[in-house]
């Protein structure tokens, strides 16, 4: 075999063949591919954003607020109104993305000799995150469609009993919620093992009308955090802000972890007046459910079969040849996700106009 730059390093033995993270970044006319808003940022939060990292920007010669304690304060209150959970601003962490909150979580709470464990097919970046903080990584498995019950999952904690669960709640990349009990079994078990339980929510503001958010359970169960992000619902994944609820303890160990001043001024400053402008951003979002329940109606016409979803993309399956069929969309301009599970694809709901354009590629497709 040839020897790479790379190969020469003294990298650590288990980063050596290893790739990084990455989903195409493709310039073609419909990216559909992570789970963006494709919307574009409105013009008045975009005045907003720049009015206010100007003002950040005159006292860039300073270190930021290392406690963000202004976008914590609005990151609570938001939430409180999102899902009903009355949450304070001790109660809220943030990061550069839920990934980076995420690794803070992992940090404190795994690393070396711990182990970390979920549920695939899941979020990818799990098991890296996993291998970051030098935990192993648990792989635990999943009924009939994806599907898991407060039974199976508590079993398998049961029987792993690993330092940290995540559950991702709607789910990447199937798209469905859990439901409430599935997250209280997986609770019970992982107290007797005192194990942490993060619910991933970061499509938490996409799900189904009458699904409660994890965030309602929080109260009395000091073990339990709930991860949230600005990529999605808010339209700021440029923005890199992801956040989390959990009680007040939680957030203080980790504070023991993160590097100082992790959260830069124009970060807050982005993330605030983002935040101030959340009533007119959620309206993109009822337009994107809307385009999300249009892709799930229409599949079945097609011959395919789509998940449940309550996150703002559709995983269908019924295709003989996914990658065909993923390179037939390529073609026509519109870039979507292979997962790597056979027959399936998963498309993220866009605007009226890019759904269109999916729907017809995937018909012409399948009639050709
Ligand atoms: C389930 C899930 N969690 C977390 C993330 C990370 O999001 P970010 O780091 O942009 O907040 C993603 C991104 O696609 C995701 O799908």
């Amino acid at each position: 075999m040839t020897q790479t730059p790379l190969d020469r390093l003294p990298l650590r033995p288990e980063l050596k063949g290893q790739q990084p993270y990455g989903a195409p970044q493709l310039n073609v006319p419909a990216m559909l591919n992570v789970n963006e808003t494709t919307y574009p940022v409105p013009a008045d939060v975009v005045d907003a954003i720049a009015k206010e990292v100007r003002a950040a920007a005159e006292t860039l010669n300073r270190y930021p607020d290392r406690e963000f304690t202004v976008l914590r304060t609005k990151l609570a209150e938001y939430l409180s109104v999102e899902s009903g959970a009355a949450l304070i601003a001790e109660q809220i962490w943030a990061g550069n993305g839920s990934n980076e909150v995420m690794q803070h979580i992992l940090q404190a709470f795994a690393g070396p000799g711990r182990s970390v464990m979920s549920f695939p097919p899941t979020y990818s970046m799990y098991p890296l995150y996993a291998r970051g903080v030098y935990s192993s990584y648990i792989a635990g498995t999943r009924g009939p469609g994806f599907s898991q019950t407060p039974q199976d999952v508590a079993a398998q904690i049961r029987q792993h009993r690993p330092h940290v669960v995540i559950l991702c709640s709607p789910n990447n990349p199937t798209g469905t919620a859990l439901s409430l009990e599935v997250v209280e079994a997986a609770y019970q078990a992982a107290q007797e093992s005192e194990t942490m339980v993060i619910v991933d929510e970061a499509y938490g503001e996409f799900r189904q009308p009458g699904t409660p958010s994890a965030l309602t359970m929080l109260e009395g169960r000091p073990r339990l955090i709930v991860t949230r992000t600005m990529s999605k619902a808010f339209a700021l994944a440029g923005g890199r802000l992801g956040y989390l609820a959990a009680a007040p303890e939680v957030t203080d160990a980790l504070r023991l972890v993160r590097l100082p001043y992790h959260l830069s001024a124009v970060t807050q400053a982005a993330a605030c007046a983002a935040l101030d402008h959340a009533e007119h951003l959620m309206a993109n979002v009822e337009r994107i459910k809307g385009q999300r329940d249009r892709i799930l109606n229409e599949l079945p016409q097609m011959g395919l079969t789509p998940y449940p979803s309550d996150a703002n993309f559709v995983f269908f399956g019924g295709l003989e040849d996914a990658h065909q069929a993923w390179q037939h969309l390529l073609d026509d301009g519109i870039l979507i996700r292979d997962v790597g599970i056979e027959g399936h694809l998963r498309v993220t709901a866009g605007t009226e106009a890019e759904t269109t354009d999916f729907l017809n590629s995937l018909r012409n497709y399948l009639n050709r």
